[in-house]
C-alpha cells in the first residue's frame, strides 16, 4: 500500500529569500527568533538574512547552534526563546541548525522536557511553535523531514526525533545562501543527498511519485556535483544541488536504510555525517548486487548513466567509491580518524539501528559484519 505524505510548502529559486517577509506576515509571526550557527554570522551570511527582513519585526538571533545538534544548544536557544516572547522560529543553517529548530518548536510550548520528548517522540502533539526553515547547504534535506537527531553530548550517539508534529511549516530554499559553502562540505552534503535518493527510492515503502522524485535528485547529484565542487560561484550547478537536497528530503518520507544505520554506528564520534554515509555506500551497494528483486538496482544505475544489468549493485558501487575519490572524500572510516575496534558492538549497533525497517533487505550480523569491516578500512 503506498501512503503519500504532504511535503511543507515550499519556495525555490534564487531570490526566493523574498517570500520570508510576507508568509511572515501572512503566519502573524512578528516576533521571530533565528536560530544558526557562529561560521554563518562571521562570514555575514546571515547578515545577508536579517537585510531581507522588514523592519517592523522585532527578531531574535541565537547563533551558538554546535556542528551537531545537541540538547545543549536547543536548550540555550529556547531560553532566548522565551525571554523575548518569541512567536515563531527561523532555522537559517545546515542540517544541524535546521534539526535543533524541530526539537525547540516542540519544546517552546509543551511542558516536557526535551530528554523525554526524545526518549518517547508520541509526546509530541500538534501543538508547536511556528517554524520556517532556510536551508545554507545542499544536502541534509533537513528543510522539509519530519525527524532528526539529537544528541545528548557532543560524542555521544544522537537520539532520534521522529513526528508529523515537527515537521517544518515552510522552506525557503534560496541557492544564494549555499554560494559559499566549501568545496570539501559541498562535496559531502551532496553525497548525503544522493544516500537519501537512493536509500529512499530503495525501501520497502511503495510511493511511485517519490521514487521518480528519486530517481531525478540521482540524476543531478551525478551531473552537477562536481561542477558545485570545482567552481562553487557556479549558480546553475549550486541550484541543482539545491533541488537535489531537496528531493533528497522529500526521498526520505519514504525511509532509509542500511548506509544510515551505520552512519549511527560510527556516529558517537564527531564524524560528518555526509561523507560518513558516502563512505558506506559503496559496501551497501555491493552487499545489495543480485540480492535486490526487480528492476529497482537497474533503474538507479540508469539514473547514474551507468548500464543497467545484473551487475547494478556493483556498478553503483564502484562509482560512488569513484566519485568520492574525485571530490577528494575519503574511502574509509578509518581514514576519517575513526579509531574505535570494537566490531562486535558496531554489528550490534548496526543490526538495532531503526533505519532497518524500511530497508529492502535487512543485513544479518554476519551481512553487517561484512559491510562494517570494509567500510572501516
Ligand atoms: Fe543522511
Amino acid at each position: 500500500m503506498a501512503s503519500i505524505l504532504n511535503f511543507p510548502q515550499i519556495h525555490f529559486d534564487f531570490g526566493a529569500i523574498k517570500e520570508l517577509a510576507p508568509e511572515l506576515n501572512k503566519r502573524q509571526i512578528d516576533r521571530p527568533l533565528i536560530i544558526t550557527d557562529q561560521g554563518l554570522v562571521e562570514h555575514g551570511v546571515c547578515e545577508k538574512l536579517l537585510d531581507a527582513l522588514p523592519s517592523n519585526i522585532k527578531v531574535s538571533l541565537f547563533d551558538k547552534i554546535p556542528e551537531n545538534p545537541t540538547i545543549f544548544g536547543v536548550e540555550q536557544a529556547l531560553e532566548v526563546y522565551k525571554k523575548n516572547n518569541c512567536n515563531g522560529i527561523i532555522g537559517f543553517g545546515g542540517g544541524s541548525v535546521l534539526d535543533s529548530g524541530k526539537a525547540l518548536r516542540v519544546i517552546a510550548t509543551h511542558d516536557v522536557s526535551l530528554i523525554d520528548i526524545l526518549n518517547d517522540s508520541d509526546k509530541i502533539t500538534a501543538n508547536v511553535a511556528p517554524y520556517i526553515t532556510i536551508p545554507t547547504t545542499a544536502g541534509t534535506g533537513a528543510e522539509i523531514t519530519f525527524g532528526g537527531g539529537i544528541h545528548p553530548e557532543p560524542n555521544a550517539p544522537a537520539f532520534g526525533i521522529r513526528s508529523i508534529h515537527v515537521r517544518p511549516d515552510l522552506a525557503i530554499c534560496d541557492p544564494e545562501y549555499t554560494m559559499t559553502l566549501p568545496a570539501r562540505l559541498t562535496a559531502a552534503t551532496g553525497m548525503d543527498a544522493l544516500t537519501h535518493c537512493v536509500e529512499g527510492f530503495l525501501s520497502n515503502n511503495s510511493n511511485p511519485p517519490i521514487e521518480a522524485i528519486a530517481l531525478d535528485g540521482t540524476w543531478r547529484v551525478i551531473n552537477y556535483i562536481d561542477k558545485a565542487v570545482i567552481d562553487g560561484n557556479d549558480r546553475e550547478a549550486r541550484s541543482q544541488m539545491s533541488m537535489a537536497a531537496l528531493e533528497g528530503g522529500m526521498s526520505i518520507y519514504m525511509g532509509l536504510g542500511p548506509i544510515h544505520a551505520l552512519s549511527m554506528t560510527f556516529g558517537d564520534s564527531p564524524l560528518h555525517h555526509g561523507t560518513l554515509v558516502t563512505v558506506a555506500m559503496p559496501a551497501v551497494m555491493r552487499f545489495y548486487n543480485h540480492k535486490i528483486k526487480g528492476n529497482a538496482l537497474e533503474r538507479i544505475a540508469s539514473a547514474m548513466g551507468l548500464t543497467a544489468d545484473k551487475e547494478s549493485g556493483n556498478r553503483i558501487a564502484d562509482a560512488v567509491a569513484e566519485t568520492n575519490a574525485r571530490l577528494g572524500l575519503p574511502s574509509t572510516v578509518k581514514e576519517m580518524g575513526y579509531d574505535k575496534t570494537n566490531i562486535e558492538k558496531m554489528v550490534r549497533d548496526s543490526c538495532e539501528s531503526h533505519f532497518n525497517m524500511t530497508a529492502p533487505i535487512r543485513p544479518n550480523g554476519e551481512e553487517y559484519e561484512k559491510i562494517i569491516i570494509e567500510v572501516l578500512g
